[in-house]
């Protein structure tokens, strides 16, 4: 695992360089293979680039999109990711709706749709029992608490390693969230941090050594490349970087 890491001055300087970042790996991706698959993550951070991509001419039929994680709600709740994403972006650009993958929050019962969405999932990448789809793209937030996806501290989702969706727990709010194998199959994960709220976890997940049940961030060590864009507020006072 290789782990970049670039400061950028602001928030909006960062959120100029993933969406380079995204456009210019998407075009090599398409070099090499058919389609493109990225995992949007959710929260405020990627908004502003969702709606800087839904501006850029991108080859709309050989993107998939899939999401890291999704609150247990609704797609037309103000909380989903999903919703977070359409809205921001891919309600205003002609990718096919069969291109967006979003995980089932519907059906009454959280593992059960997590089930579901495993099922999708090796569906779409074909992939045998025992082996683990391998995104081109997931992009990922981190929580002042150090948390990733919804792989928050000392929760039983950071331990599962046989499924590639579980279902992860936020203060007794359930959702839905990619498994640290499937996280880290990924060829490229790009971390989008901001802001000075997160100085303390950033060291925590960049220092030599630390407990990955405080710091879920810290288990997210991908066979390919971790590339993680700071902006100077999150950035400053971080000493291993
Ligand atoms: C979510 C996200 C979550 C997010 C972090 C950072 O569903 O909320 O997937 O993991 O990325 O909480 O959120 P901000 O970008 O708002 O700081």
């Amino acid at each position: 695992m290789s782990r970049t890491i670039e400061v950028l001055p602001d928030k909006a300087a960062l959120v100029a360089r993933a969406e380079d970042l995204i456009c210019d790996r998407i075009t090599q991706t398409l070099s090499q293979q058919d389609y493109c698959t990225l995992a949007l993550a959710g929260g405020s951070t990627p908004k502003p680039l969702y709606g800087a991509l839904a501006r850029r001419d991108l080859p709309w039929t050989k993107l998939h999109i899939f999401w890291g994680d999704e609150r247990y709600v609704p797609p037309t709740h103000p909380d989903s990711n999903e919703n977070m994403a359409r809205t921001a972006w891919l309600n205003h650009v002609p990718i096919p709706p069969a291109n967006i993958h979003p995980m089932p929050t519907q059906g009454g019962d959280p593992q059960t749709d997590a089930d579901g969405h495993e099922g999708q999932l090796r569906e779409f990448f074909q992939t045998s029992p025992g082996t683990l789809p391998k995104f081109d793209i997931i992009l990922l937030g981190m929580g002042d608490d150090g948390h990733t996806a919804s792989l928050f501290p000392h929760t039983a989702a950071l331990g599962v390693g046989d499924r590639l969706i579980t279902v992860g727990n936020k203060d007794g709010q359930p959702r839905l969230t990619f498994t640290v194998p499937l996280l880290n199959q990924a060829k490229l994960i790009l971390f989008l941090v901001a802001g000075a709220s997160k100085q303390t976890a950033l060291n925590a997940v960049f220092a030599p050594t630390g407990d990955p049940q405080q710091y879920p961030s810290r288990l997210i060590q991908p066979q390919g490349e971790a590339l993680w864009l700071l902006d100077e507020a999150a950035a400053t006072g971080v000493i291993n970087r």
